[in-house]
């Protein structure tokens, strides 16, 4: 009989089995009482997140920044933003994360800088500066760039006049973040030099921002790479000399067939974020079907080995539908964004995942299931554990970037400071409001999403299959149900989930799944009647079961 346990080797691969949680420093916990969360706050929290199972954390930008786009246009690439704390706080967080055995990633964001930052100042003013060509300029900008545009409904353009500079530059996003020249060898030394002080200071590896954009080259005419593709290979080289099991984790939003190229050949990222399932997972959940979810697995690219899918149901921007078609869209957002509102550069969604499901725990629940069971390493993000809600008051995705709520307390346990001090808003009042929705009125819920996630988490560590095995999605006879076997190393695993909201009984073929009992090893209830033999297993409304195909030693 095929056996799972026997301490067989992973593959060493440690991204692969990775519990990953994102968060905002700047939002999570404030150590020192002055409405901005901070390093100090954070480290305070490591004891809950080793709790809840996490092994890898990923910080959004911290670095000195004038925060107009959430940190993500920096000043200072080399340092802590002084609201969070200082580098030495940096590096306590990282003594007290290491002792706990929870890796960290950081942003590399390089695609762009910040306009305040030194480099784009000396540059904008004298043409003879060496960081003149740090950035990508024109005389005459090209006509209709707009198709381009990140951000439509915000930017109307890609070049921007500068006066001091008397001449145009280009930005991908927006006007506050000139586009670095990738093409420039002094520019690419610069990536090298930020990457290696992280990784001195023990960060495990990067989340490449915007990495597309970073290595287009758009408007580069003075001597533009051959194949842009080298400039990740030189990184991914280069990181992997300073720190062998350093790992690159790329924001890489594009169609199927332009994927693998980030995978290159083992030798690019070595993990990507999948857009493509995560739009598709929201068309499943509109439709309460599984096959947009099976068809959207079956259209990502083969991956090489040691390449890795980064799953996701929500994260710091808005649910980019773009990968749909404009029907299928239309269907999500009439679904889960029916008012305009909702919805934010004509392709997405600016909400979290609890109000676009009415609340249903039932369908929250269902969502991370899926989650920790899709082939792929999981990311959740910060509030995601307690089913947090989403501010439609504040200003474009700042909606879904509101504190964390760690009690009932005033000001929800992340500041002792006066609420109009908060660097923004705790959710307060109403059904997502930190009075109801918190880490501690969920600790002691034995139900709660907060105690299930750590239950999920647990089973998804005890399930490798899950993070890299071969899968295959099974036939049920029941188009609700989204059924997916895996099998790595001898272990099969399979994990049952019914989209819609009637209870159903699907069967599986019992010869296809070979030999073994289907040991339970969680739901989303306890169902009491094991599988019969005729393969007949019961789901609840919006249920989910996980299955070990084979004995297991308990
Ligand atoms: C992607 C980030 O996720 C987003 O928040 C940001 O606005 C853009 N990159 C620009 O850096």
């Amino acid at each position: 009989m095929e056996q799972h346990w026997g301490g067989q080797a992973m593959s060493g691969r440690w991204y692969e089995q990775a519990i990953v949680y994102s968060l905002d420093v700047e939002t999570f916990q404030d150590g020192d009482g002055d409405g901005v969360g901070d390093f100090a706050g954070l480290t305070g929290r490591l004891d809950y997140l080793a709790g809840l199972g996490v092994t890898c954390l990923w910080l959004l930008p911290f670095y000195p920044s004038p925060n107009r786009d959430n940190g993500y246009d920096v000043t200072d690439y080399y340092g802590v933003d002084p609201r969070l704390g200082t580098l030495g706080d940096f590096v306590v967080f990282m003594q007290e994360a290491r002792e706990r055995g929870i890796r960290v990633l950081v942003d590399l964001v390089v695609n762009h800088t910040s306009d305040q930052h030194p480099w784009f100042q000396a540059a904008r003013r004298d043409r003879h500066s060496r960081y003149r060509d740090y950035y990508v300029w024109t005389d005459e900008p090209p006509q209709d760039t707009r198709a381009k545009l990140v951000f439509p409904t915000v930017e109307d353009s890609l070049w921007e006049y500068d006066d001091a500079a008397g001449a145009y530059y280009l930005h991908r996003f927006y006007t506050h973040q000139p586009d670095l020249n990738i093409a420039n060898p002094a520019v690419r030394e610069e990536i090298r030099r930020i990457v290696g002080f992280w990784l001195e200071l023990g960060v495990s590896g990067f989340r490449v921002d915007a990495a597309p954009y970073l290595i287009e080259q758009l408007g580069i005419t003075d001597a533009p790479i051959d194949d842009p593709h080298r400039v990740l290979r030189e990184l991914r080289a280069f990181l992997a000399a300073q720190r062998g099991d350093a790992i690159l984790l790329a924001e890489s939003d594009v169609p199927p067939d332009e994927l693998r190229s980030f995978f290159g050949d083992g030798d690019e990222m070595h993990l990507l974020f999948n857009f493509i399932v995560n739009a598709h997972l929201f068309l499943a959940f509109a439709r309460e079907r599984a096959a947009p979810i099976a068809a959207s697995l079956r259209a990502l690219p083969a991956i090489p080995p040691g390449g890795q899918w980064a799953n996701f149901v929500r994260n710091h921007d808005e649910l980019d539908l773009e990968r749909l078609g404009d029907a299928e869209r239309e269907e999500v957002f009439r679904a889960f964004a029916p008012d305009k509102d909702m919805r934010i550069f004509g392709r997405g969604i600016r909400r979290r995942l609890p109000p676009m499901v009415g609340g249903d725990p039932r369908r929250v629940a269902l969502a991370y299931s899926l989650l920790f069971t899709l082939p792929g390493t999981p990311v959740l993000r910060y509030g995601e554990e307690i089913g947090m809600g989403d501010d439609l008051s504040l200003d474009g995705r700042t909606s879904v970037r509101t504190p964390m709520q760690w009690s009932g307390e005033a000001g929800g346990g992340f500041s002792t400071a006066p609420p109009d001090r908060f660097v923004r808003p705790v959710i307060a009042g109403g059904e997502y409001g930190y009075e109801r929705v918190n880490v501690a009125r969920q600790r002691r819920a034995p139900d709660s999403l907060l105690n299930r996630i750590e239950r999920l988490i647990r089973a998804r560590k005890e399930c490798p299959e899950f993070g890299r095995g071969a899968w295959r999605v099974l036939e049920t006879g029941e188009p609700a149900v989204f059924a997916q076997e895996s099998r790595w190393k001898g272990g099969r695993a399979l994990a049952l989930h019914n989209l819609a909201g009637d209870e159903c009984t699907v069967s599986l073929d019992r010869q296809d799944l070979g030999e073994g009992p289907l040991v339970e090893l969680l739901g989303d209830r306890d169902y009491e009647a094991a599988p019969d033999d005729a393969g007949g297993i019961r789901l609840g409304a919006y249920g989910y079961r996980w299955f070990r195909v084979g004995a297991m030693r308990h």
